[in-house]
């Protein structure tokens, strides 16, 4: 679906999605990421649970909340990735920190 444009001898970045090992360019967006690695949800719906992705790449709609490095509601359009980072989708909602 998604195909990269740039050297694909590029420098990669590692980290996790779920637990599974995934590689990114650095400066990658972690939504970018995700879709590159063909992963289409970033989390479910609170109250339906109906899966959900990035949609608008820019910070608009909120589809692309995810849990990194165990905190959650993190808009992966917005979130470069990093070596070694913890991505999580994020399963419906998030506790508030009190
Ligand atoms: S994809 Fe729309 S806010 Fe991140």
């Amino acid at each position: 679906m998604f195909r990269r444009l740039s050297d694909p001898d590029a420098a990669m970045v590692s980290f996790s999605i779920d637990g599974q090992a995934v590689r990114a360019r650095p400066g990658d967006s972690v939504a970018a990421a995700l879709l590159a690695s063909g992963r289409l949800v970033s989390r479910t719906t609170p109250v339906s649970g109906a899966p959900r992705g990035p949609y608008c790449l820019m910070g608009v709609c909120f589809e692309c909340l995810v849990t990194i490095d165990d905190i959650g509601n993190r808009q992966a359009c917005h979130e470069p990735v990093r070596e070694g980072m913890r991505v999580e989708t994020q399963q419906g909602r998030r506790e508030v920190a009190r």
